[in-house]
């Protein structure tokens, strides 16, 4: 595929026509910007909330707090066995209808229906309203007309997502383009041993995937997971990836395998080596049933291939990795500069202990990468609200950052010409 090669000469930032200039930092510290994306993007756009597993019986449910979106949501399995979703508001005088001790705090369960805290309006699992207490005391109340309010709810590959853009006409498939075809016939549903991260971030929404959309910065920050033999050698040669792609605001890095399994053992910390496992997962890969990768998984077939990285715009990450297992991000906005960050690890579930170990293994490397990841957040947001420094030349290992900056800001250009033609909302 001929988008996928190595450009001949220039540069992957050349080759997909991204500008190479220096660039401004202004979509991630300014407020009146962030007001603007929250109505351009995160009103707009497809978001992944979860993954079916989530749902495993009818009545099953969850909530999830789109602070971004101005909006809560419920996801639920009706009795028919469907997933929908319904806008967490109840009809009588809009209390939020699922929640448990705090409000602003997600939830998940299972019931036969939906009744409100405040005076127990009750809703089925499809939404309909179905009981008013003292409904005589209304006014000619027609609870057909009274059922929660819907939201746009679509699975792909078990992943569930939602879109708050009434006026959408976009399946979830088409919005998800080239990368997610590729992807499909994954076995995601069975990797369900899940380990999930949590942590509010003190940065831009977008710095965080800035952060995982480029390498660069691997033999440097990281270097403490190394031994320093290893890491000299690393930081001398640097990074360099397999391949990047783009698809309209979509976009993704294909990498080479690091260590797993390496082949000096000595370049690995001791209790990798006792585990046989480390960042890129367990040495030995676990059977997933998976003959051949789908073609869009390791797309430029390449033997040192050890993850992939897909950015599904705006903010669903999906890493697969070479030794049978996935790794999602997720990155809501809770300000112009705060936001939650979630990082969720699926694994099949462990045959012994030892298995089990070595999952935990990659687990906890993870989450170290992580915090040095998170660490340098707070201190770039708080520099670059100082505006300082305006400009930023960018390398061509971070033509993704451009990519994502370009594409949030694409969304934004267009949502303030809908509102100045005073055009209605119409699908992305
Ligand atoms: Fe829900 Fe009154 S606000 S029943």
């Amino acid at each position: 595929m001929a988008h996928f090669s190595k450009p001949a000469e220039g540069s992957w930032t050349e080759h997909f026509k991204i500008d190479t200039g220096p660039r401004s930092y202004e979509d991630s510290i300014s407020p009146e910007l962030y007001e603007l994306e929250r109505d351009a993007i995160f009103r707009r756009t497809w978001l992944n909330v979860g993954r079916v597993e989530q749902l495993p019986r009818k009545g099953s449910y969850f909530t999830k707090e789109l602070d971004a979106a101005r909006a809560s949501v419920i996801v639920v399995r009706g009795m028919d066995g469907e997933v929908r979703a319904f806008h967490n508001v109840c009809r009588h005088r809009g209390n939020k209808l699922v929640w448990n001790d705090f409000p602003r705090e997600e939830t998940s369960g299972v019931c036969r229906q939906f009744t409100c805290k405040y005076h127990a309006w009750r809703y089925s699992l499809e939404g309909e309203l179905t009981f008013v207490q003292q409904e005589s005391e209304f006014f000619d109340l027609d609870k057909s007309q009274y059922g929660l309010v819907t939201v746009q709810a679509e699975v792909w590959e078990g992943f569930i997502f939602v879109n708050l853009d009434q006026d959408n006409t976009t399946p979830l498939r088409d919005y998800l383009g080239k990368f997610a075809k590729g992807i499909e016939g994954y076995p995601f549903h069975k990797l369900t041993q899940v380990h999930k991260y949590r942590a509010e971030i003190g940065s831009n929404w977008k710095l965080f995937i800035d952060a995982f959309a480029e390498f660069y910065h691997a033999p440097i920050l990281h270097q403490g997971q190394y031994e320093p033999e290893e890491a000299r050698k690393i930081q001398k040669y640097g990074y360099q990836a397999l391949a990047y792609d783009v698809d309209g605001p979509h976009s993704m890095v294909s990498s080479w395998g690091g260590v797993a399994p390496p082949k000096e053992k000595n370049v690995v910390k001791p209790i990798e080596r006792v585990l046989r496992s480390g960042l890129f997962g367990p040495w030995e890969a676990p059977d997933i049933g998976l003959d051949t990768l789908p073609p869009g998984v390791n797309p430029v077939k390449d033997s040192r291939w050890g993850m992939d990285s897909f950015v599904f715009f705006p903010n669903f990450m999906l890493l697969i990795w070479k030794p049978n297992w996935v790794l999602t991000y997720h990155y809501w906005p809770t300000s112009y500069n705060t936001h939650i960050f979630e990082g969720t690890a699926y694994f099949v579930p462990p045959k012994n202990a030892l298995e089990r170990l070595q999952q935990e293994r990659c687990v906890v490397s993870f989450k170290e990468y992580g915090l040095q990841d998170a660490n340098t957040l707070e201190a770039t947001q708080t520099m670059l609200e100082s505006r300082t420094v305006t400009e930023f030349p960018l390398n061509d290992q971070e033509i993704l950052l451009r990519h994502l900056h370009n594409a949030a800001d694409q969304y934004v250009r267009d949502h303030q010409r809908r509102q100045a033609s005073g055009a209605p909302s119409t699908a992305s």
